[in-house]
């Protein structure tokens, strides 16, 4: 198959891409979090061919991207009123909610549950696209599973060149990690997964937010979770990744006495300096938080690298965008973190 490379600057775009995606084929859309690989989410045939390509468990939901909040009563019932604030306050937007699923949805779609993840992306174009579809989009990131997300249509290519139909370029995603869940279907309020949303905007909107226990920790593969998602390995390098937590200058002490040829090193733009003979690559400012997030997935990607034997790795503390970052970073190291402070 001949991958067409579309330009979300063109203004056919969104009409040749909605007119793929009526036809049950795979088209990766851009979004402000990272390029989503997306199909008719009604449409069984077309949301399995989407687990073909990636090679994903078919337990895994998918959410479906709708292009106004109005369309929530089509796909859920039951709505609580916190979704609608929610829906006001963040949509469009990197906030994803998990909400009771009507008949209309494919258990295909989500992974045998009677629940349905549902998100209003902030890209105008892959509005557009699925307005004129006439469907939701059925769209989990454009990675193959496993591997770093995709945040720019060159990722989207370098893993499904020739085997899905199109890719619009959007450029960069703006937020660079994936959207914020929060789960409605429960008395309280559940943070599944981190995101451009952050816990604060969160907690202001509904005064009431738990955490799940699979956004701080590693899920044994056989539990039953929340998100089912969450349990597997993720936006993992070939090699392995291990955070070192502690003071810059205790952090650099540590990787230089552990550093040998081979190994890499992931960290601030701040600290270049410090690693100018251990082969550093910076993901962003740890003076904002944004960049990080904006750079994690490119940069855990240029490490996907079989000659490279081990990533130290530099993660920012604290909470807003920096909570979704050390999220992603924690899974890409399996939870693996040592701390220069007290360690050798
Ligand atoms: O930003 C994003 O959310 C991107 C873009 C493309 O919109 N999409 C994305 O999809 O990250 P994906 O499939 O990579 O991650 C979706 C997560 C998975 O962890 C899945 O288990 C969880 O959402 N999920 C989906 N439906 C669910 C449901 N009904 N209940 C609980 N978790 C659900
Ligand atoms: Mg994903």
């Amino acid at each position: 198959m001949n991958t067409l490379l579309l330009s979300a600057l063109d203004a056919k775009t969104p009409a040749i891409a909605a007119e793929l995606i009526r036809q049950g084929e795979l088209v990766a859309i851009p979004t402000e979090t990272v390029y989503g690989l997306g199909a008719d989410g009604l449409n069984e045939a077309a949301v399995a061919k989407i687990f073909e390509a990636k090679g994903r468990p078919q337990d895994n939901p998918l959410i479906l991207h709708i292009w106004d909040a109005s369309q929530m009563e089509q796909f859920c019932h039951d709505i609580p009123k916190a979704a609608y604030d929610l829906a006001k306050a963040f949509w469009p937007g990197p906030l994803t909610m998990v909400l009771p699923a009507r008949q209309i949805v494919p258990r295909r779609t989500t992974g045998g549950l009677d629940t349905v993840a549902l998100r209003c992306p902030d890209n105008a174009v892959t509005r557009e696209i699925i307005r004129l579809s006439g469907v939701p989009i059925a769209a989990p990131s454009a990675n193959i599973s496993g591997k770093p997300s995709t945040t720019t249509a060159q990722h989207v290519l370098h893993d499904h060149d020739g085997k899905i139909a199109a890719v619009v370029d959007g450029g960069p995603c703006r937020v660079g990690v994936e959207s914020t869940i929060v789960d409605l279907t429960e008395d309280r309020p559940r943070l599944l997964r981190p995101g451009g949303i952050t816990p604060e905007q969160l907690i202001a909107v509904l005064g009431d937010l738990v955490v799940d226990k699979a956004v701080t920790a590693q899920i044994d593969k056989d539990a039953v979770v929340k998100a089912p998602g969450m349990k597997y390995r993720h936006y993992a390098p070939s090699e392995p990744v291990v955070i070192v937590a502690g003071s810059r200058e205790k952090a650099a002490a540590y990787i230089h006495r552990h550093f040998t040829p081979g190994d890499r090193v992931l960290c601030f733009e701040e600290e270049l300096p410090l690693y100018a003979d251990c082969n550093p690559l910076s993901y962003g400012q740890e003076a904002d938080a944004n960049t990080l997030s904006a750079g994690l997935f490119a940069a855990l990607r240029e490490l996907d690298d079989p000659r490279i034997h081990q990533v130290y790795a530099r993660c920012p503390v604290g909470g807003g965008v920096a909570y979704a970052v050390q999220n992603r970073l924690k899974k890409a190291a399996a939870f693996h973190i040592v701390d220069a402070e007290v360690e050798e």
